[in-house]
C-alpha cells in the first residue's frame, strides 16, 4: 500500500467539510450543533444519523457506524483508504500524486472480490463498445442513428454510449485476449452460454447504455435496437450479483450533486429523456429501468431529497405511471411531489429536441402541477364531464381530495378553481366539502419526532451529557450502566487530551483496574499505542489508523458525546473507582452463582467459603466511594 505522509492526510482532511461530503449522499438537516439525516448504511424511518461539523465526524446511533470523512467514503463508495484520501484531495483541489494501485488491500477495498472483477469486466466492455461506436466503420450506422436523433458527440462521450456489433463474439474474443475469466463474464451477464456450451456475447447489434449503481460503479448495460425490430426494444443485463433493477436508477450517482443543489430530483421514464434533460441543464434527472418505481428507489431518493418532480411521457401510459409513482412518493412516503405535463403526449426527449431547452425549463419552473392539482386533473380521465352523473362523481372525488389538505389557504385555492371551472359558488362547495367524509392521511409515518418509546433515539442524562447506552454494540446485558458510563467518559477524556490520558492511565494502573467491555479495552490499547508514537490528541487521525471498524465506531460515538471539559483529577478518580466497583459487583454476582450451585450440590464447606468471600467483597464495595 502506498504511503501518504500523515501531515498530508491531515491537510487534506482539514480542507473539506464533512457536512458537504456526506450531504452529497444524505439529506441533512441542521439540528442544534449537528446535522441529522437518515442513515445511508441501514434502513430506517426516523433519522439517527448525525454529522458533527465541529468534530468533523459522523455517527449513526441506530447501527453504530461512525468515522471521519475518509471512513465515510470508504464505506459508502467501497473505496480503499488511499482512494478515499485521493477523492477528498480532488474535492479540495489539493494535488496528490498517488497512483491507486490494484493491490491496495486496505479495508473497504476488495480488488479480488468477484464483484469488483465483474465491475472491471463491465468497464473494459464499455470502453470497447464506446470505441466501436465512435471510431469504427462497424459502428457507423448506429452513430448516424444517434446523431440523426439529435445527440451530440459530447453527449455520447459523457454517457459513454456504445455499440455492440452483430457478431456473436466481439466482446468474448476481446475478453479472452485479455485473459479475463469468461465464466465470471457470463455470471456478470455480459456474455451468455449457449446450449452447446459455447460462450457468446449477450448484446448484439444494439446501441449500448452503460448502467451504474448508486456508487457510480458500472454494473450493467441496456442495449437498444436501432435498425431492425426483432426482439425487445431494450435488452437489459440479467439479474446478477452486481445488478438488480430494483435498486438502480439510471444516472443517479452522477445526478446526486445536482439533486442536492436543486433540492429536488427529476424523475424521467427513459435513458434518452435523462440524456436530453442533462443537455437542457437539468442534471438532476434519473430514470428507472423500464420498471415502475420500487420501494428501494424511493429509499435512495429520500436519502438525498424531499422533493420529486415527475416528468413522464405525456401519453396515457405516462400519466397513469405518474399517478402511480406520485402516490407512492407523496402519499406513502410524504415527499413533496410535482408533475410536469408535456403537451401533445410528447416525452421529454422529443420535447426538448423539438421545442428547445428554454421551453422545457419554462414548464419545469413555472408550470409544474402540485400533487393535488395533478390529481384533480387525473380524476377527469375516463369521465365525460358534460354528463351530470360523471360530473357529480368527479366533484365528489375532487372534494375528498381537497378535504385532505391541511392548509385552509390551499383548500380555498383549489375550491376556487373548481368553482370557476364548474360555475359553482364557493358557499355551495364549502358546504359540500363539510359533508364529504374525508379520510385524513395517516399521521406522519416519516419525518417528525419519533414517539418517546422509539428505540432509535438517545436518552439524556441530567448533567447534559447524552448517553446512548441502548445502542452500544457488544454491551453485555445485566451490566450496571454506571460502569459503562464511566468507561465512556474516561475514554472520551483520553481521546481528547494527552494529559488526561496520562493521568487516567496512571489511575487505572494504581487501582489495578481496566476496561471491562472488549471494544473499550481495544480502544484503550490503541490509544496507548497512538500516544506512545508521540502523537498529540487527534481523534480524526486516530480514526484513520483504526483498521477495526468497531473501535472506529466507538470513537465516533464518544466524539458525539458532550461532556464537561473542565474536569479535575478527582473526577477521573471517581470514574476509575466506579470501574473498580462494577468489576467487584460482577465478581460478587459470579460468586453468588457459585454459592447457589454449591448449596444445591450440598457442598457445605465450599458454600461457607464462598459466603465469607462475598461478605468481604461487599465490605470492600461499601468502602469504595461513589
Ligand atoms: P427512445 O424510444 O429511443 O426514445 O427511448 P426511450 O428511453 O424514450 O424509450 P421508451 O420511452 O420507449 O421507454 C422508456 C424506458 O422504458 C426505456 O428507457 C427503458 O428503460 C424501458 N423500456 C422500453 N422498452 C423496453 C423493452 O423492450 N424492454 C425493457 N427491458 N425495457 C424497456
Ligand atoms: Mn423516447
Amino acid at each position: 500500500m502506498q504511503r501518504i505522509p500523515e501531515e498530508k492526510i491531515d491537510e487534506i482532511r482539514s480542507q473539506v467539510d464533512i457536512v458537504d461530503v456526506v450531504g452529497n449522499y444524505v439529506q441533512l438537516k441542521k439540528q442544534g450543533r449537528n446535522y441529522t439525516g437518515l442513515c445511508p448504511f441501514h434502513g430506517e424511518k426516523t433519522p439517527s444519523f448525525s454529522v458533527s461539523p465541529e468534530k468533523q465526524i459522523f455517527h449513526c446511533f441506530g447501527c453504530g457506524k461512525g468515522g471521519n470523512v475518509f471512513s465515510f467514503l470508504m464505506q459508502i463508495d467501497g473505496l480503499s483508504f488511499v482512494e478515499s484520501v485521493k477523492k477528498v484531495a480532488d474535492l479540495a483541489h489539493i494535488p496528490l500524486d498517488v497512483a491507486i494501485s490494484q493491490g491496495d488491500s486496505s479495508p473497504g477495498n476488495k480488488p479480488d472480490s468477484q464483484e469488483s472483477k465483474m465491475i472491471e469486466i463491465h468497464q473494459l466492455a464499455s470502453k470497447l463498445y464506446h470505441y466501436l461506436l465512435m471510431e469504427t466503420e462497424e459502428g457507423q450506422e448506429a452513430l448516424q442513428y444517434l446523431l440523426d436523433r439529435g445527440m451530440s458527440e459530447q453527449e455520447l462521450d459523457h454517457f459513454e454510449i456504445g455499440f455492440a456489433p452483430a457478431h456473436a463474439s466481439t466482446v468474448t474474443t476481446f475478453l479472452k485476449k485479455r485473459e479475463v475469466d469468461l465464466a465470471l463474464a457470463v455470471e456478470s451477464g455480459l456474455l451468455t452460454e449457449r446450449d452447446d456450451g459455447e460462450v457468446v456475447d449477450r448484446f448484439r447489434n444494439r446501441i449500448m447504455f452503460p448502467i451504474k449503481n448508486d456508487r457510480g460503479q458500472l454494473v450493467g448495460f441496456s442495449g437498444r435496437l436501432f435498425n431492425q425490430e426483432d426482439g425487445p426494444k431494450y435488452l437489459n443485463s440479467p439479474e446478477t450479483p452486481i445488478f438488480n433493477k430494483r435498486n438502480i436508477l439510471y444516472h443517479f450517482s452522477d445526478a446526486r450533486q445536482e439533486i442536492r443543489k436543486k433540492e429536488e430530483i427529476l424523475l424521467l421514464e427513459g435513458y434518452m429523456d435523462v440524456i436530453s434533460s442533462v443537455s437542457a441543464t437539468f442534471s438532476n434527472g434519473v430514470a428507472s429501468m423500464g420498471t415502475s418505481l420500487t420501494e428501494e428507489h424511493v429509499q435512495m431518493i429520500r436519502r438525498v431529497t424531499n422533493r420529486a418532480i415527475i416528468c413522464y411521457d405525456g401519453d396515457r401510459a405516462g400519466i397513469e405511471a405518474s399517478f402511480k409513482a406520485g402516490t407512492m412518493l407523496a402519499e406513502q412516503h410524504r415527499l413533496e411531489v410535482f408533475v410536469l405535463q408535456l403537451p401533445n403526449g410528447k416525452d421529454p426527449d422529443d420535447f426538448i429536441r423539438s421545442e428547445g431547452a428554454e421551453k422545457f425549463a419554462e414548464i419545469y419552473t413555472h408550470q409544474r402541477l402540485t400533487w393535488t392539482a395533478f390529481k384533480l386533473q387525473f380524476f377527469k380521465r375516463n369521465r365525460n364531464l358534460q354528463n351530470e352523473t360523471d360530473k357529480i362523481a368527479y366533484l365528489g372525488e375532487a372534494l375528498a381530495e381537497i378535504g385532505k389538505l391541511d392548509q385552509a389557504v390551499e383548500r380555498e385555492l383549489y375550491l376556487k378553481q373548481l368553482g370557476s371551472e364548474f360555475d359553482l359558488s364557493m358557499e355551495a362547495l364549502k358546504q359540500q366539502l363539510q359533508q364529504t367524509v374525508v379520510v385524513k392521511p395517516k399521521p406522519h409515518d416519516y419525518g417528525g419526532p419519533p414517539p418517546e418509546s422509539y428505540g432509535e433515539y438517545p436518552s439524556y442524562e441530567g448533567d447534559g451529557g447524552p448517553v446512548y447506552e441502548q445502542f452500544s454494540f457488544a454491551q453485555p446485558s445485566g451490566v450496571p450502566s454506571a460502569g459503562l458510563t464511566s468507561e465512556k467518559r474516561l475514554l472520551k477524556y483520553m481521546l481528547e487530551d494527552r494529559d488526561a490520558f496520562i493521568q487516567i492511565r496512571n489511575l487505572l494502573e494504581e487501582h489495578q483496574t481496566d476496561f471491562y467491555h472488549d471494544n473499550y479495552k481495544a480502544l484503550y490499547t490503541h490509544l496507548i499505542g497512538f500516544y506512545a508514537s508521540g502523537n498529540d490528541a487527534n481523534p480524526l487521525a486516530l480514526m484513520d489508523q483504526l483498521k477495526d471498524d468497531m473501535a472506529r465506531n466507538l470513537v465516533s460515538e464518544l466524539e458525539m458525546m458532550t461532556v464537561n471539559t473542565d474536569v479535575s483529577i478527582e473526577e477521573y478518580q471517581d470514574y476509575v473507582q466506579s470501574l473498580t466497583k462494577s468489576s467487584i459487583e460482577r465478581d460478587i454476582k459470579e460468586k453468588e452463582q457459585a454459592l447457589l450451585t454449591a448449596t444445591q450440590q450440598g457442598d457445605i464447606p465450599a458454600a461457607l467459603e464462598l459466603a465469607r468471600t462475598i461478605t468481604t467483597m461487599r465490605a470492600t464495595m461499601k468502602n469504595t466511594p461513589n
